[in-house]
């Protein structure tokens, strides 16, 4: 490899849908790659999944030759299904999320009231990252950080570009920050927080400022198209919510009082059924159909 060809690819999708944007991140020298964060369609009307947003990702896979190592979730979602499971089934690689994946599993076990052999120790998930545990992605050395404060189990995933000199490094940084303009994820889910959130949006703020921060939604305001590549001085300087200067007590008031006006995600109980088994359907019934389960009048507003 030439000292100017980039130590890694980004591909970005974004579904229109969910305003969710996965990723495909490839070593070219090895044709490794890894998947991050990607969409199972779903009509909640019709209770149908489909595989449109996957499908886009199957397509640039098979057209850049790339063989998947890793599927990596950065939290379990609540506005849209995993495709982990299905990327799975087609390409292989690991599906992996942050280590917290447990808490998370344990609270929406007792909400839905699952079977009793779901337990709550990570399952199916092929590897829960700790803090700071380095892996690779063909030669590419990558870092999971964790990020709690949206939801409890929030990973970052840090890449270097090694073989680059002087490249700058990049981050998926999940439902942390969003684009500068529109601010901060929510941190009123169960087992979220503001000020944990807080801190671990500082925590990515530490980083250089050039290193380019990667979102994963975008829900771009009147006349934005929308956007997903931003960097730490970017944020730092501008980001609405937690620009430098903005004290933790600061942010907490702010976002808990937008917290108190939010409306609870469309696809929450679905897609949390779903996303605490990576991807996985529901185990079907003596029909041979999955159903989820809308419990009533106990999912509470934090
Ligand atoms: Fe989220």
């Amino acid at each position: 490899m030439s000292p100017d060809s980039p130590a890694f690819t980004i591909a970005a999708f974004h579904d229109d849908r969910t305003g969710t944007v996965s990723y495909v991140l490839a070593d070219p020298a090895t044709r490794q790659a890894a998947i991050i964060d990607p969409v199972l369609d779903f009509d909640l009307k019709s209770g149908r999944t489909s595989t449109i947003q996957a499908d886009r990702l199957l397509a640039h896979l098979a057209e850049a030759r790339l063989t998947v190592q890793w599927i990596l979730e950065t939290h379990a979602h609540a506005d849209h299904l995993s495709a982990a499971r299905y990327l799975q089934s087609h390409v292989g690689g690991r599906i992996a999320i942050g280590e917290h994946i447990r808490e998370v599993q344990a609270v929406f076990r007792d909400l839905y009231n699952l079977e009793r052999d779901f337990l709550p120790d990570g399952r199916p998930f092929d590897h829960l990252f700790r803090d700071g545990e380095t892996f690779l992605i063909g030669g590419i050395q990558a870092q999971a950080v964790l990020v709690p404060g949206h939801t409890p189990a929030c990973v970052a995933y840090h890449v270097r570009d090694g073989r680059a000199e002087g490249a700058p490094d990049a981050v998926f940084v999940g439902d942390t920050m969003f684009m500068p303009d529109v601010g901060t994820a929510r941190a009123d889910f169960p087992g979220g927080d503001a000020a944990t959130l807080y801190r671990s949006i500082r925590r990515l703020l530490a980083l250089p400022p050039a290193t380019r921060l990667f979102v994963c939604h975008d829900y771009p305001p009147e006349g934005r198209a929308p956007a997903w590549e931003t960097t730490v001085a970017d944020q730092r300087a501008h980001n609405i919510h937690v620009h430098d200067g903005v004290s933790e007590s600061a942010f907490v008031a702010l976002r808990t009082g937008r917290d108190a006006r939010l409306e609870v995600p469309a696809l929450i109980l679905p897609s949390l059924q779903i996303n605490i088994r990576a991807g996985q359907l529901p185990p079907a019934e003596d029909n041979g159909v999955s159903y989820l389960k809308i419990p009533l009048n106990t999912l509470s507003r934090q």
